[in-house]
């Protein structure tokens, strides 16, 4: 499929949020009653989240625009939960499944199987659950414990999966849980566990959960900041742009896109800041304005974790030379997205330099490549290919079909951004 250049223009409800999708699922799983989940994300990870709830024993009633889970009475599942792609669902599952006395087999597809596991596997033994993984991989395999012993947890990375997994493995501990070491790492299990009715508190080194129930409360989902992430990229870059994402998930954890795009010199307005069930939300206007270069390190990368391959092709259309670090981790994500970034903008004609934990990307030579691109079936990748065709295109790309892993309408919704400006 081809992506064609143009702006970017009208209003856009772009997907769920994926992150808070998967924990309003697994969290209403854990829960005794009731619970719709509306507008939830419907990409193929959360769908493996609905799936895996499923089998381990939530009633799930998924009508489309609401999915509702009748939870509580979770038991071990019947064969392998299969999470196809999705490394959320693995590392959380595994913690719920840890701290709730069940057996279970992990497995994935192939991207699935090539990332780290011992990430989370090691603070769940620490709890006192046996978790047996293949060389640190997948398949791997949970025989929990319940109810946890509760306890201290020194978070090794600033990974909010990991975070995830050891509070949803410490759902039914009784005494307080402490964890240390978070680095402003995504909060929504946090603010989840507070709308279902848990004490939780955060000072800004030290998260501390209290022993209690979980009690049934529907969750609306906020449009996903990290799908809005194309639409603010492409119009930022793309002159005639003028583009506004409503409903968005403006949760400071996340923000880390719009304060690095503005720092690059973006014209972002932040309109009618509101909230939508303990996420704050609000409408995002871009308009198009020459962007130059800027240094993205330390926390900003944590909070725009899955937005820096965005930000390389933004960088690709900045004037100077934009510098990337602290960024390892991007090589144990669905594909090496610093090596594909990389190998995508210099097909494009973008000087790159990679380094082990980041890159320097030199703005102002991008065209359009003579070759159709690769996605490495990763779909911020294809997505990241549509922003760079804004400007450059038009850019094909070998598969389109992994862009349905976290936004299935993406391809119809940005057309229709093109065509609203033609
Ligand atoms: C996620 C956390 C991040 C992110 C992933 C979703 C989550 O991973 O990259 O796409 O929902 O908790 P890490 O926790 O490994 O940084």
């Amino acid at each position: 499929m081809i992506f064609q250049p143009g702006p970017l223009r009208g209003d856009v409800r772009v997907a769920g949020d994926k992150s808070i999708s998967h924990r309003a699922l697994m969290l209403a799983a854990a829960t005794q009653g009731t619970i719709a989940i509306s507008q939830p994300n419907r990409g193929d990870d959360v769908l493996a989240t609905r799936d895996a709830i499923a089998a381990l024993g939530a009633e799930v009633d998924d009508r489309g625009e609401t999915i509702v889970v009748t939870g509580g009475r979770l038991h071990d599942p019947t064969s392998t939960i299969d999470a196809r792609n999705s490394g959320t669902t693995t590392r959380l599952l595994m913690g719920l499944c840890a701290g709730r006395g069940i057996n279970a087999r992990f497995d994935g597809d192939s991207s699935l199987r090539r990332r780290p596991m011992e990430r989370v596997a090691r603070p769940l033994r620490a709890l006192g659950a046996e978790i047996a993984t293949t060389s640190g991989r997948l398949p791997a395999s949970v025989s929990g414990i319940a109810p946890p012993p509760g306890g201290e947890f020194a978070l090794e990375i600033a990974s909010a999966q990991v975070k995830s997994a050891i509070l949803l493995a410490n759902l039914d501990a009784k005494t307080t849980v402490r964890i240390t070491g978070d680095h402003h790492s995504r909060d929504h299990t946090e603010r989840l566990l507070r709308r279902l009715g848990r004490t939780i508190a955060f000072d800004g080194e030290t998260i501390e959960l209290e022993p209690g129930a979980l009690v049934a409360q529907d969750i609306r989902i906020p449009a996903d900041l990290s799908g809005a992430a194309f639409f603010l990229a492409g119009a930022a870059i793309t002159p005639g742009s003028d583009v506004t994402l409503r409903e968005v998930g403006v949760n400071a954890t996340r923000t880390g896109i719009i304060d690095a795009l503005r720092a690059m010199g973006a014209d972002i307005e932040i309109l009618d800041e509101r909230e939508m069930d303990g996420e704050p939300i609000a409408d995002i206007r871009v308009r198009y304005r020459p962007l130059h270069a800027t240094t993205l390190d330390g926390d900003l990368v944590v909070r725009a974790i899955d937005e820096i391959t965005i930000l390389a092709v933004a960088a690709a259309h900045a004037t100077g030379t934009t510098k990337i670090r602290d960024a390892g981790d991007l090589r144990g994500k669905e594909s090496d997205r610093l090596a594909t970034i990389t190998e995508t903008l210099r097909a494009c004609g973008v000087i790159v330099v990679e380094y082990p934990d980041g890159l320097d990307i030199t703005g102002g030579g991008a065209k359009a490549p003579g070759r159709t691109l690769l996605t490495h079936a990763d779909h911020r990748i294809a997505m990241a290919i549509a922003v760079l065709a804004a400007p450059t295109g038009p850019h094909a790309i070998d598969d389109e079909g992994c862009i349905a892993v976290s936004f299935p309408d993406f391809t119809p919704l940005w057309r229709a951004a093109q065509i609203s400006s033609g």
